[in-house]
């Protein structure tokens, strides 16, 4: 494992790797990505081994822009070219039918998830290696996701290179939307507010009732446990009083917790990381207080309760 900076000579060396079928990991505006060649067979299986991740859950394919995109697709409607002109670069995948010729990243279905990154050095990453590339959050299957590279290298030892593009500016994963057929529909609430997606294409349906562990799902971050620290993650209403022996993250002011504030995007940002450093504590419980049951805290709620599923 190797931590560069995102110099020339730091693209490269990522670009070569890429090319050579290798994974490497690259900074996003939202969470770190394991990047590979998104139509290699062998680069795509070298980044579910490493994630440890099930075969049912498919990869968000990065690309440099709406041309690249729509090489992907099969269909590309009106509603994802309103949205890309509006949000991309930027934290939104849209899921559309895939190119029929296209068979790696997508898994069994017939669609893929596309999303072009608003981070400078991903984008010179998309543009050195000429590929598209294949990323899911730097980290082991069900685990937190990277905010920083030290969580790369922390939690996934065996990746051959980490391009350290500092702190991730949203520090929550990209809001999923499904615009394949029929009405846009929510598969993952998340860094994108749904008030912005509603501004620009109106309704927006929610996402469907939970779906069983290992059956047909359309979002595999649906999965009941998911973004979980090593610790028990418990959500409280009332943080108990002179409790020392947990960790603490709060919306107030409490000694000796993690203080992430009412700001829904504030606290997301720093949410990851606040639980990265509990857990690098070896705390055996984690209470969390719970955010205000608003839209703008969806995709805060969808990580807590996934991460305190068992
Ligand atoms: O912000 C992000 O999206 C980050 C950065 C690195 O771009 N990536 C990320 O990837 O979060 P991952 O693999 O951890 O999450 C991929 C999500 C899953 O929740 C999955 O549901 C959805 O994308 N997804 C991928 N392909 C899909 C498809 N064909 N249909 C429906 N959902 C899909
Ligand atoms: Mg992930």
């Amino acid at each position: 494992m190797t931590v560069v900076p995102p110099d020339e000579a730091g693209l490269r060396r990522a670009a070569d790797l890429l090319r050579a079928d290798s994974v490497v990991a690259f900074p996003t505006e939202t969470v770190y990505g394991l990047g590979a060649h998104a139509f290699s067979e062998k680069a795509v299986a070298e980044i579910y081994r490493l994630k440890n991740r099930p075969s049912w859950n498919p990869l968000i394919v990065h690309v440099a822009g709406v041309a690249e995109a729509r090489k992907l697709a099969a269909e590309w409607p009106d509603v994802a070219d309103d949205l890309a002109a509006r949000f991309w670069p930027g934290p939104l995948t849209l899921v559309v039918r895939r190119a029929p010729h296209l068979t790696v990243a997508g898994a069994a279905n017939d669609t893929i998830a596309i999303r072009v990154p608003a981070h400078d050095v991903a984008l010179r990453l998309l543009e050195a290696s000429g590929l598209p590339l294949a990323a899911p959050s730097a980290n082991r299957s069900e685990g937190l996701s990277p905010t920083t590279a030290e969580h790369v290298v922390r939690g996934l030892p065996d990746v051959p290179l980490v391009l350290d593009g500092g702190a991730c500016r949203w520090g929550i994963e990209s809001t999923v939307l499904d615009v394949a057929a029929g009405a846009p529909r929510l598969l993952r609430p998340g860094a994108l507010s749904l008030r912005a997606i509603r501004e620009v294409i109106g309704r927006v349906a929610l996402p469907s009732e939970q779906v069983a562990d290992g059956s047909a799902r359309p979002s595999p971050g649906m999965s009941k446990r998911h973004y979980a620290p090593r610790a028990r993650l418990v959500l409280a209403d009332t943080i108990p009083e002179r409790e020392r022996t947990s960790g603490l993250v709060t919306l107030d002011d409490v000694e000796g917790a993690e203080v992430l504030g009412h700001d829904p995007a504030e606290y997301a940002a720093d949410l990851y990381a606040a639980l990265h450093r509990l857990d690098d504590r070896g705390v055996a419980t984690i209470i969390v207080q719970r955010p205000p049951a608003t839209e703008e805290w969806l995709a805060v709620h969808d990580r807590l309760n996934r991460a305190a599923a068992r």
